[in-house]
């Protein structure tokens, strides 16, 4: 009796002793942070597969992945293994020397891209494999301007932004880059008018991720296709999101949802070292035959550990099976989904998922949060957005549906 007592006051103590590590780091990065992000109340210490856990305790249900980063799970053992054996050897070295995991990267990430997408170029981040995604185009054209999308988003810096169409992210680029077009996504006579002989590339997000995971019919994508090659327009797919398995395809260039196209460069990022940062574009011969020594470039691009995140990320990947259960868990959440009326639709593919709600999302984004299930919104108030590591398990959509369902009521 007495030894219970005291160790729940040591249960107590120990608790406490959480709750004020938490105010600590909460009240220390929010004094040295510049604050530019609305957080959560959570001070993450570890992850497994789709779980965070906090300093505090708790365990969370991860559908959001760190902005869709991470796509294999949290510290997944074989991406962890990976990384731990290349920092042993050598941390870094620059493109001006080969190296074993530089190669073995470009050569798997190749391997798995449809077969015209024969090159890699490695860089540090989404937006940085944009900007050199439409630099490629105006070098292999010899044009200047771009075409995107109302409702895409590509980035921050300079170009990247001044091709986001989105919000207020344009005026906060300000000034922008010109020779910026703005179409309508899913609309090809508003690219057609655009489309002259002055235009370097179209680029979108194949599905737009942060306008609330709009799709287009793949009618859309053929016909843009068509049109790049009869107006000498490269076209671009920025699958930062839509890449490395998220959609239960590798990419989305190439797939069935995509009528089969083909873009001439994919930028990826995010998900592609698991954490660790690091972005690429795959490109075909059209591009390549035009980019020499020189005319592309980033310090950290290509380096090692990056390099063996690549590696173990895409092997995680296909050693689990993850585009697979991509597929499967999809399949059974959009079934389970069925059962709440108050998601009016669910938008999307794979692991890329909108769920419309009749209400505004941001309550129930909250609620989810106070019941430890972490998700997304988008800037269409309604749509809740589900960006989950790949190895989400049915068991583990089925908690999160419930969730939705006592909160929906
Ligand atoms: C579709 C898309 N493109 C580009 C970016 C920019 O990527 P990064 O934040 O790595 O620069 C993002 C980031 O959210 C994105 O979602």
């Amino acid at each position: 009796m007495f030894s219970d007592k005291l160790k729940h006051i040591a249960h107590l103590q120990m608790k406490t002793e959480m709750v004020n590590q938490t105010d600590e780091v909460v009240a220390l990065e929010d004094r040295y942070q510049l604050a530019t992000y609305k957080k959560m109340p959570l001070v993450a210490e570890r992850g497994q597969g789709v779980w965070i856990y906090s300093v505090d305790g708790e365990k969370y249900l991860d559908l959001y992945g760190g902005h869709a980063v991470a796509a294999t799970g949290h510290s997944h053992p074989h991406v962890v293994a990976a990384i731990r054996a290349q920092t042993e050897k050598l941390l870094f070295y620059s493109n001006l020397v080969y190296s074993d995991v530089r190669a073995r990267a470009a050569e798997k990430l190749v391997s798995i891209a449809p077969s015209q997408l024969s090159k890699a170029f490695f860089c540090n981040s989404g937006t940085e494999a944009n900007e050199n995604a439409m630099r490629m185009a105006r070098m292999a054209t010899g044009r200047e301007n771009i075409i995107t999308f109302a409702g895409g988003f590509h980035g921050r810096t300079a170009d990247a932004i001044s091709a986001t169409f989105l919000g207020k992210y344009r005026e906060i680029g300000k000034p922008n880059v010109p020779g910026h077009l703005k179409a309508e996504f899913g609309d090809i006579e508003s690219v057609k008018s655009l489309a002259d002989d002055t235009v370097a590339a179209i680029m979108l997000e194949p599905i737009q991720s942060m306008a609330g995971i709009r799709t287009a019919p793949p009618e859309f994508f053929k016909a843009l296709r068509d049109l790049c090659d009869e107006r000498g327009i490269a076209l671009i797919y920025d699958e930062v999101q839509t890449g490395v398995g998220r959609t239960g395809e590798w990419f989305f260039a190439g797939s069935e949802a995509g009528a089969g196209v083909v873009p001439d460069i994919v930028t990826l990022a995010k998900a592609l070292g698991s954490g660790v940062p690091v972005g690429a574009c795959l490109v075909n011969e059209k591009i390549s035959a035009h980019i020499k020594e020189n005319d592309l470039g980033t310090t950290f691009g290509g380096g090692m550990v990056a390099m063996a995140a690549v590696v173990g990320t895409l092997e995680a990947i296909e050693q689990d099976k993850m585009l697979e259960n991509v597929k499967r868990v999809e399949a059974h959440l959009r079934d389970r989904l069925a059962e709440v009326p108050a998601v009016v639709a669910v938008h999307g593919r794979g692991f890329l998922l909108g769920l419309e709600f009749t209400e505004k999302a941001a309550p129930i984004h909250q609620a989810l949060l106070e019941r430890k299930v972490i998700t997304g919104t988008s800037s269409d108030a309604r749509v809740l957005r589900l960006l989950p590591p790949l190895c989400l398990s049915e068991p583990d959509a089925d908690l999160f549906v419930d969730n939705i369902k006592e909160i929906c009521g």
